[in-house]
């Protein structure tokens, strides 16, 4: 089984929740996933400093992290700096790399940029990086999960409030379909959604789509809709034949993630759960 936490826009900065912080190093601690994965919005208005405190915080970990930038980690109001380097502060002290390829054993996940420095808040996938995403999968073993991970949502959330997906949302899964991509993992919404991406393009691809897993804030006050002043993440189980996904939400009271609901999805050659999953 190879195991992943998603976690999303820990906007370190103002809003940023240290308390709530501990409580990802424990589960961290106490789950032992084989890797980490960070959709995006490190930092709350890309300073050097929330940088500094974003990549501290990630590797004290002690894991693997899968990490890729969110449109709060480039700069919005130094008009200059978004113009000559929106992305060096964040090479500086996260990752030299914007797009990333991560191998496990049993999974390989490809971490797409899909900030913008043109657009403030929008995102976008490219053609090129459509292509990075298929050489890197290409080299995969068959049987490993091919998982996308972005800041930007590929599907709306269910009430659609503020939903509009990013230009070429639906061009971009059907691409990721075509290279065996079973699951995509996002944020940048604050509220967290699991589906499949027939909910939303239906049609596309075969009977089972790309499993969706959207994560709310992880580690700041910015929740929405139903996840107002909310804290989450995901525990994601990759088995040969299934995927789970654990929804946990931050518990005040215990200080400490709880599971909230849990999702399962026949992967492999199966289309269909056996009839006593899940038990
Ligand atoms: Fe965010």
């Amino acid at each position: 089984m190879t195991r992943l936490l998603h976690i999303s826009d820990l906007h370190f900065g103002p809003p940023f929740l240290p308390d709530v912080s501990e409580g990802v190093v424990k589960a961290v601690s106490r789950l032992g996933p084989d890797a980490v994965v960070a959709t995006g919005d490190l930092t709350q208005r890309a300073k050097r400093h929330q940088f500094a405190a974003a990549a501290e915080f990630l590797r004290t970990l002690e894991v693997p992290v899968v990490v890729t930038p969110g449109n709060h980690d480039v700069p919005l109001y130094r008009v200059w700096e978004r113009f000559a380097g929106p992305y060096r502060l964040y090479r500086a002290h996260v990752s030299p790399e914007l797009d990333s390829v991560c191998r496990l054993p049993g999974a390989v996940i490809v971490a797409l940029n899909s900030t913008r420095r043109f657009t403030f808040t929008n995102g976008r996938i490219r053609r090129w990086q459509l292509r990075f995403a298929d050489d890197a999968f290409r080299t995969a073993p068959p049987r490993a999960a091919r998982v996308v991970a972005t800041h930007h949502h590929f599907a709306p959330p269910p009430d659609f409030e503020g939903g509009n997906v990013m230009p070429g949302a639906k061009r971009a899964l059907r691409a990721f379909k075509a290279c065996g991509v079973e699951l995509v993992l996002a944020g940048h919404m604050h509220r967290s959604y699991i589906g499949s991406s027939l909910d939303f393009f239906p049609g596309e691809g075969d009977s089972r789509g790309i499993v969706v897993v959207q994560c709310g804030t992880t580690t700041s006050s910015r929740g929405r809709g139903r996840e107002r002043f909310r804290n989450t993440l995901n525990v994601i189980d990759i088995d040969s034949d299934r995927l789970r996904i654990v929804h946990c939400l931050w518990s005040p009271s215990s200080s400490s993630f709880v599971p909230v609901s849990e999702h399962v999805f026949p992967r492999g050659d199966r289309l269909y759960l056996e009839p006593s999953e899940p038990s």
